[in-house]
């Protein structure tokens, strides 16, 4: 059953705003819900421009400055890019913007990275936009500067992804072992091994999933890569980075706090928006509304 939201949160119960292009941010939600339980948040998926990857870091810039502004007119006391494209395409320009913490995705998971490579050769797997913006390469040098970064485009990663989320029943990671028939398709460990095989050539140790849809898809890629690698993804990190800026500004929500989840989406189907999300957030969506960005 699906509330339609259509009140302005109170401001003592001042929630976190996250975003994404669609889907995939909720794998950071997700985390920033476990690390923080008695945190409120305002996730909004925007699935009627998904996906952002193929587009212009500048339009992309413009999504975020578009979505910031509709999430601090909802009160929010921190925003979270929860998508790597819109964080290298935007994260500084919203921060220059913006009186309110915002944090990406790209620095939490280029500092695990740092710490996790014994070998010093890191991959990335990233949408087009991503890589193209060297993002991921320059972050990662700034932890350890003697690392030598990878990075490989995976677009159709996305699309799987999303497309996984469609056909799967249940949590969606029930349905990514490669046992599996349902979700894994012989094409998809070809795009995989497409992708893949390059990095693993170049003697990886760890590899970072730059997208946040790419968790979706762990035990592929982690089938693929093989076990060797450390796969690093950046949702824990983030809602580590999330905890430490709002105790350092005494924001934390007081553990008496009902936290509440309000979702949006731009996309037009909200009962699919709602089902598809529940098995990524892990948790059941009650309060969904569509919103309209033009
Ligand atoms: N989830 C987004 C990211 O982390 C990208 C997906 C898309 O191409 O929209 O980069």
């Amino acid at each position: 059953m699906i509330d339609v939201v259509t009140s302005v949160p109170s401001e003592e119960a001042a929630p976190i705003g996250v975003f994404d292009s669609g889907f995939g941010g909720l794998t950071v939600a997700r985390e920033i819900a476990k690390a923080l339980p008695h945190e409120s948040i305002v996730y909004l998926g925007d699935s009627a421009r998904c996906p952002y990857g193929p587009r212009d870091l500048g339009e992309v810039d413009g999504f975020v400055q578009q979505i910031c502004t509709w999430l601090v007119q909802r009160k929010v006391k921190l925003i979270v890019i929860a998508c790597n494209t819109a964080t290298a395409a935007g994260l500084a320009h919203a921060q220059r913007t913006f009186d309110l913490p915002i944090t990406g995705v790209v620095e939490p998971g280029s500092r695990a990275a740092a710490q996790t490579t014994h070998n010093r050769r890191v991959g990335v797997i990233a949408t087009q936009a991503t890589v193209d913006s060297c993002a991921y390469s320059n972050a990662i040098r700034t932890f350890d500067a003697g690392i030598t970064v990878f990075s490989v485009a995976a677009p159709r990663f996305v699309k799987i992804a999303e497309q996984g989320i469609r056909m799967a029943e249940g949590p969606i990671e029930d349905y990514t072992s490669l046992a599996s028939k349902v979700y894994i398709r012989p094409e998809f460990e070809e795009i995989a091994r497409e992708y893949l095989e390059p990095l693993r050539r170049c003697g990886i140790d760890t590899l970072v999933m730059g997208c946040t849809h790419f968790p979706l898809i762990k035990a592929l890629i982690g089938g693929v890569i093989g076990r060797d690698v450390t796969l690093i993804s950046s949702a824990k990190e983030t809602a580590k980075d999330v905890r430490d800026i709002l105790q350092r500004r005494g924001e934390l929500a007081p553990d008496s706090n009902q936290p509440r989840y309000d979702f949006f989406t731009t996309g037009g189907n909200l009962e699919e928006f709602g089902r598809f999300g529940e098995r990524v957030f892990r948790a059941p969506i009650t309060s969904l509304a569509h919103v309209d960005l033009p």
